[in-house]
């Protein structure tokens, strides 16, 4: 007898309550048992409710050309869709675990290919939850030109909407490379990243490691700079993505969320003007700077366990979203180094790709000195921070709080890389470099002869401090535009900001510059 209309619509609920199911109960059970949500538990969390929109919830992988995948892969074990956070939208992809481990096939790579080119055409934001086993190995080359698609899309999307990958289970080999491809990874704690696995380290090199301590989040975060965000759960991972994405335009051809309104404040702000200790060799938290600045103290540190001298993150300023930037004086005395130099560079890049404005907070004695630094490229590591504050559009202001030597001076968006606005405090000290280096190799006769050479070095060193290290030499050569009572900062930021949002800078055609690689 032939289907009635009521036969084919139940059918059709049967079919997609089957789907939703992914690899079944006990694997999904065995999901629960590791502490990790399910793919589509994430999706649950992350959208605001009754927003998801399921996308090629049908796709099955075609007869390969090895024919191998004998089982069934409900979804292709990746749910993709679209859907709102925070009444914002947003487009996710979420490999789910339970079916064949989530691995990509031809298919799982086609359904979050088309996800990110309608996302492209939408303007929208991204999300990839990673929980795979990688390529699919029954599936031959075909996963592998899947991956490539999917690289292939990152980039294409690369500076035209945010894109953030979370890992929330395995995610070794080439996988890695889309989140790498990608803006933002949030990396929650337990889960593994890695090109090659400890096995294979071993078989090949004999290094012993364990999965965690090779490729676990804090290795990750702290040591190779991959992740930006560690989440201790998967809850808090989905806390983070909402987070990041209030700071975010949908796409580059629209500003950030305007959280101004409601009670700020610019008055002066006399904690300010009590943070630069009175010794100059004394290291204070610019944290506390950057907290004191931004509204209501609402600061989103990136990268916070990485090259800890230099500081990255959002805030707003006035309800606008700013990308600040700061030498962190608390660690390595603020140095730019190879780690902290691309760190900025890349988040100067982020920020100027989706129109935030940058501001940065400098108190730097220098680039690091040192064979190893010199060895490694320090020179084209730190070009990246001229390359990417030189190319950067949108507005730039700059606030000299102590410390402002050498090429790390001029690095640190000084006026000639293109501030368009620099202020320094008084405690500001713009030199060639410090005095100690200074009085050795200019005063070196004078101190050879005296009588006393130590005590005559000790006169110069604070002789050529009270004359170069002040604010006002760079003041009266323009090259500050006002030096302000810290105090003052917050509204001088506003104003600034405020002045600048007609900002407009045009640059010669090209197809792309090089930023030093
Ligand atoms: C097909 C896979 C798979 C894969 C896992 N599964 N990885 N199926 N292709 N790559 C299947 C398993 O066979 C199993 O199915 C189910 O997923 C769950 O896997 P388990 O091993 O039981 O889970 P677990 O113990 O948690 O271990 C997870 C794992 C492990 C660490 C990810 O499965 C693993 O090592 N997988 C292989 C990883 C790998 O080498 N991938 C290829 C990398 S090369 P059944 O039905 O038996 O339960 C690559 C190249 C990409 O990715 C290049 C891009 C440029």
């Amino acid at each position: 007898m032939a289907k009635t209309t009521a036969d084919k619509i139940k059918e059709l609920q049967e079919l997609k309550a089957k789907i939703a199911l992914g690899g079944g109960a006990k694997r999904i059970e065995q999901q629960h048992a590791k502490g990790k949500w399910t793919a589509r538990e994430r999706v649950a969390h992350l959208f605001d409710p009754e927003s998801f929109q399921e996308l090629y919830i049908f796709t099955k992988h075609r007869s390969t050309a090895s024919g191998m995948v004998g089982k069934e892969t409900p979804a292709e074990g990746v749910v993709t869709g679209v859907g709102t956070v925070n009444g914002r939208e947003v487009f996710v992809a979420s490999q789910d675990f339970t079916v064949l481990g989530g691995s990509v096939g031809e298919m799982h790579a086609n359904k979050i290919a088309q996800m990110f080119d309608l996302a492209l055409k939408c303007g929208a934001p991204v999300i990839v939850i990673n929980d795979s086993g990688g390529a699919r190995i029954q599936e031959g080359v075909t996963s592998l030109s899947g991956y490539a698609r999917i690289f292939y899309r990152n980039v294409l999307l690369s500076g035209v909407v945010p894109q953030i990958s979370v890992i929330a289970g395995p995610c070794a080999g080439g996988a890695a490379y889309s989140p790498a491809l990608s803006d933002f990874i949030v990396m929650i704690r337990g889960a593994e990243l890695f090109i090659t696995g400890p096995q294979v380290i071993e078989q090949v090199t004999g290094e012993k490691i364990t999965a965690e301590e090779l490729g676990g989040a804090d290795a990750q975060m702290a040591h190779s700079g991959n992740v930006h965000f560690l989440a201790q759960d998967e809850e808090d991972a989905f806390r983070i993505c909402k987070r990041l994405l209030s700071f975010l335009p949908a796409n580059n051809m629209e500003d950030a969320p305007d959280y101004s309104g409601g009670e700020l404040t610019f008055a002066p702000n006399p904690v300010l003007n009590t943070i630069i200790p009175d010794n100059r060799q004394h290291p204070y938290n610019v944290k506390d700077v950057i907290m004191q600045v931004v509204d209501r103290g609402d600061f989103m540190e990136i990268q916070e366990r990485f090259a800890a001298n230099a500081v990255i993150g959002f805030g707003r300023i006035n309800g606008q979203t700013v990308g600040i930037v700061a030498n962190q004086p608390m660690y390595m005395a603020g140095v730019l180094d190879i780690n902290a130099s691309d760190k900025i560079a890349r988040f100067v890049r982020f920020c100027n790709s989706f129109n935030i404005p940058l501001i940065t907070f400098v108190d730097v004695p220098g680039y690091m000195p040192g064979i190893q630094q010199e060895h490694s490229g320090i020179i084209r590591h730190g070009a990246k921070v001229l390359f990417a504050y030189s190319a950067a559009t949108v507005p730039k202001i700059t606030v000299v709080l102590r410390k402002a030597y050498g090429g790390a001076y001029i690095a640190m968006c000084s006026k000639d890389l293109g501030a368009d606005r620099i202020a320094a405090w008084p405690t500001a000290e713009i030199a060639v470099m410090g005095a100690e280096g200074a009085v050795s190799i200019i005063y070196r006769n004078e101190m050879k002869e005296a009588a006393d050479p130590a005590a005559a070095r000790q006169e110069l060193i604070e002789k050529y401090n009270e004359e170069f290290a002040n604010p006002y030499q760079a003041a009266a050569l323009n090259l500050i535009d006002d030096v302000i009572e810290p105090a003052e900062t917050r509204r001088y930021l506003s104003l600034a900001l405020e002045s600048l949002r007609t900002k407009r800078e045009l640059r010669p055609q090209k197809k792309h510059g090089l930023i030093p690689l």
